[in-house]
């Protein structure tokens, strides 16, 4: 099982510019913040995390850093992660050049199952809230690379090349940030690797601003995630914005970093001290822009809910236990805000 986002209403909806999209989902009205009232001059400043020097002999200073910036921000940034700058770069490039490809060659991808191993979803109109969203973005499974990589696109022909070396790579800062995270809960430096799965890569692709007859364009509206991390890579356009201390901020590109922020597993398992990032991208009318998502989830049968260590008689249970598969399936069958999905898992309080 994947952790598809729900909340683009993604398998409910028709191509770009169809009429009438059905759409399954609602969220309040509220909950769609009018991007009128972003300031997206604005750079919210954004907690850098050397990953070198987790190896080296400041590691437990680091694990701090990591801890006080997944409490109070729900994200950092993470440069010397080891990733080469040539398979950042080839990596976008080859998103670009399939973004670019004619439809037909990109909608052979398109499908309605949400657990296929790869799958086009693409912009949409929310007519029953004036919205046009404006993503498009190939999702596919990848760890194993090996396993997953002849579902994967042979045109562009560098495909499966440029983008199995990327999986491959961002796997290892998957592990090592998660075992620096477990750290910083207090918890056994392989608690979250034990139950990691695999990690699901949404390629992103934001169209330079499209004409529509609607009141607002976003590029993904308002959500979390439903990972244990999500490891964003964006390409040099600003885009993506999260809220901090109530307020929308922008998380700006920095050259060569990648950005790690909670899912919200990570928030079950940590007893609600880290929550799930609320986040969103905009779009802007100059220029295309392209990120790469890259989700970490659990295996289908892992316990999900709060670690033993982090529930006391001061902390008690927020969550009750469930399993990864659990909350995957209620995600389809309820529908609800994305930030509300753990509400489901709720521990009694009587
Ligand atoms: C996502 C996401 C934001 C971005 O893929 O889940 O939130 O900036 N992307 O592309
Ligand atoms: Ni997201």
């Amino acid at each position: 099982m994947s952790p598809t986002l729900l909340q683009e209403g993604s398998d409910h909806h028709a191509l770009a510019g169809a009429k009438n999209a059905a759409f399954a989902y609602s969220d309040p009205l509220s909950e769609i913040p009018a991007l009128s009232g972003v300031d997206i001059s604005a750079d919210g400043s954004t907690p850098i995390i050397d990953m070198e020097a987790l190896l080296g002999p400041h590691r437990s200073e680091v694990i701090k850093q990591i801890g006080i910036a997944c409490e109070k921000n729900g994200f950092f940034a993470v440069k010397n992660h080891g990733i080469p700058e040539m398979k950042i770069n080839n990596m976008l490039d080859t998103a670009r050049e399939f973004f670019h490809l004619p439809d037909e060659e990109r909608l052979k991808f398109r499908s309605a199952d949400p657990d296929s191993v790869i799958r086009l979803v693409t912009g949409f109109q929310d007519k029953t809230r004036n919205v046009f969203v404006s993503r498009q973005s190939l999702k596919f499974h990848c760890h194993p690379v090996e396993e997953y990589k002849s579902h994967w696109p042979s045109n562009p022909p560098s495909f499966r090349e440029n983008v199995g070396e990327y999986c491959a790579s961002v796997r290892k800062v998957e592990v090592a940030i998660l075992e620096a995270i477990s750290e910083s809960l207090d918890l056994e430096r392989d608690y979250i690797d034990k139950i990691l799965k695999g990690h699901y890569v949404s390629i992103n692709y934001y169209p330079a601003c499209q004409e529509s007859e609607l009141d607002v364009t976003y590029g993904v509206r308002t959500h979390t995630d439903p990972t244990l991390i999500t490891i964003l890579m964006q390409d040099d356009v600003p885009g993506l914005q999260v809220i901090n201390d109530d307020k929308w901020i922008n998380v700006n590109p920095i050259s060569n970093a990648v950005v790690v922020h909670v899912g919200d597993i990570l928030q079950a398992i940590s007893n609600y001290k880290y929550k799930s990032l609320l986040h969103q991208a905009i779009v802007n009318c100059e220029k295309e822009r392209v990120s790469i998502a890259s989700y970490c989830y659990p295996s289908d049968d892992a316990m999900i809910g709060p670690a033993k260590k982090l529930v006391d008689k001061v902390h008690p249970a927020i969550y009750k236990d469930f399993t990864y598969r659990e909350f995957h399936e209620s995600m389809w069958r309820v529908k609800c805000s994305t930030a509300k999905r753990l509400d489901l898992f709720k521990a009694s309080t009587d």
